[in-house]
């Protein structure tokens, strides 16, 4: 079924901070269902490969050195309209002007260290699924 996953990665800085529990809380209380999860490191080439989209992007060095700076939580999560449901869940890139009570408002440190990932489409879902799981990763 098309439009049913997004792909979300809780990013270092949330991890470092001891996020971990209370982000994945509220994805569950917000009705997402986890169908694969992983905790794991991203490489620099494996940063540089997930955000290749940003590559000609001002911020994209600091980016890709950010994300690889420290563990992760990685997950599918499974809902109607995931992609779309979840952005609105996490709220506005920038945590300054994410509405109140989002992801990204509550755990946010600034515009890099926005707490977390959610895909932009249901394209890219499919895509950052696969680049994390396996079939028999999944759930
Ligand atoms: P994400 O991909 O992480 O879910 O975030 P997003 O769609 O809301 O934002 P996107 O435009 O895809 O940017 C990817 C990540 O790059 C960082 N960023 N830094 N310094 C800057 O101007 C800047 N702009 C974006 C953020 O960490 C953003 O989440
Ligand atoms: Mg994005």
């Amino acid at each position: 079924m098309t439009g049913n996953i997004t792909l979300t990665m809780v990013k270092p800085m949330a991890v470092k901070k001891g996020y971990i529990g209370p982000i994945l809380a509220k994805i569950n209380e917000a009705g997402f269902k986890i169908i694969a999860m992983k905790y794991t490191k991203l490489s620099l080439d494996q940063a540089k490969k997930f955000y290749e989209v940003h590559k000609e992007r001002p911020f994209y060095n600091d980016l890709v050195n950010f994300m690889s700076s420290g563990p992760i939580v990685t997950a599918i999560l499974e809902k109607e309209n995931a992609v779309e449901s979840y952005r609105n869940f996490i709220g506005a890139t920038n945590p300054a002007n994410a509405e109140p009570g989002t992801i990204r408002a509550l755990y946010g440190t600034d515009l890099e260290k926005n707490a977390v990932h959610g895909s932009d489409s249901d394209e890219n879902a499919i895509i950052e699924s696969d680049f994390f799981f396996s079939k028999v990763e999944r759930y």
